[in-house]
């Protein structure tokens, strides 16, 4: 995946700069009142009873906020926080070694939880459901199995692909969180606090745009932000206004509903080399150069949300909108010659 790509909700190191956008406590995360909600009544009642909060999965598309919210959950308990992915944890004594030495009530976050290999996602039910880890240790027929005691902690797990995780894992979270595409509104107040810690001003128009071309993903607004922020300090304007942020977006090729050359090359190419479509992934990902996953994960889910693109039976369709917004011609579907 291109990782220099201004408009990839991918984490490319960024949320380790100096001045960390991360809001750190439960009332600076912006947006999602539902599951801040019912965030807060499960702290708050674990807190009361002494007793350690209930595993929570979040899961959404990256750069809506699952990592910025595990850390805040573990902040809110004040407990420590271990940090892992599944892909990393590759055999069971891996996690075996993790669980072993968590402390009562500290929260072990797994990102990417749908990756976690098979015999390692087994020993995690006992692990969540009975904070017991039941493990094997030797081969062949001096093989046995041993039991260990864990200390109770709170798995908070994150996944983009809700749907890869089956039954077993899935019934042993108290609490699936479903992270969505944040609006206009929640992104500007986004935009406005990080364009404090970053001690630029922005005025409200400047703001409003950002928040427009942003996808929904507060990854992508501060990232914007931060590009706009270097344009003014070369321009030497004190304030962003927003021939700033249109004169940094032109430079980005980013245009007003926050699509950038490739997916205006995926929808060119729909249009032009195989008259709107339907046309299947394979084909789309030949003609383009791109990989068939990276269109359907990250190019296809903003192209279908913004309607763009529709998805039918035979395959992906352009949309007259599509057709307008690239100025070509639209002479409706199944047009024929005769
Ligand atoms: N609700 C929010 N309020 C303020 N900033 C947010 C919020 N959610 C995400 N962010 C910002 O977006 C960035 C990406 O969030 P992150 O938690 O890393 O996303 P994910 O783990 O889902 O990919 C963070 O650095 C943070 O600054
Ligand atoms: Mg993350």
């Amino acid at each position: 995946m291109e990782n220099n790509r201004v408009l990839s909700p991918d984490e490319n190191g960024e949320e380790y700069l100096i001045k960390n956008l991360r809001p750190k406590s439960i009332d600076e995360y912006i947006g999602q009142d539902d599951i801040k909600k019912s965030l807060n009544i499960s702290i708050k009642a674990a807190l009361k009873r002494k007793e350690t909060l209930d595993h929570i999965l979040l899961a959404g598309p990256p750069g809506l906020g699952k990592t910025t919210l595990s850390n805040i959950i573990a902040h809110e308990l004040s407990s420590n926080i271990y940090i892992t992915s599944g892909p990393v944890i590759e055999k069971q004594g891996d996690l075996a070694a993790m669980l072993t030495q968590l402390e009562r009530g500290d929260v072990l976050f797994i990102d990417e939880i749908h990756r976690l290999g098979k015999s390692v996602e087994e020993i995690l039910y006992s692990a969540m459901e009975d904070f017991q880890l039941d493990i094997m240790i030797g081969k062949g027929p001096s093989a046995r199995s041993i039991r260990i005691e864990i200390n109770p902690f709170t798995l908070v797990g994150a996944t983009t692909r809700s749907g890869l995780i089956g039954a077993p894992l899935r019934n042993r979270f108290g609490m699936i969180l479903e992270i969505d595409f944040y609006d206009e509104i929640s992104l500007k107040k986004i935009i406005n606090r990080s364009s404090n810690i970053l001690d630029v001003e922005i005025n409200s128009e400047a703001a409003e745009l950002i928040s427009k071309i942003s996808r929904g993903t507060p990854r992508i607004a501060n990232r914007i932000l931060r590009r706009v922020r270097d344009m003014a300090t070369v321009d030497k304007k004190n304030v962003i206004d927003i021939q700033t942020v249109k004169k940094t977006m032109d430079i980005l090729g980013i245009d007003m509903y926050g699509l950038d050359n490739t997916d205006r090359k995926i929808l060119n190419i729909i249009i032009k080399n195989y008259y709107g479509g339907p046309v299947g992934i394979k084909a789309v990902s030949a003609s383009t150069g791109i990989e068939s996953e990276t269109i359907s994960e990250v190019y296809e889910p903003y192209l279908l949300q913004r309607g763009f693109l529709i998805r039918t039976q035979r395959g992906r369709c352009a949309t007259e909108k599509a057709y307008k917004h690239l100025r070509i011609k639209y002479e409706g579907k199944n047009t024929s010659l005769w």
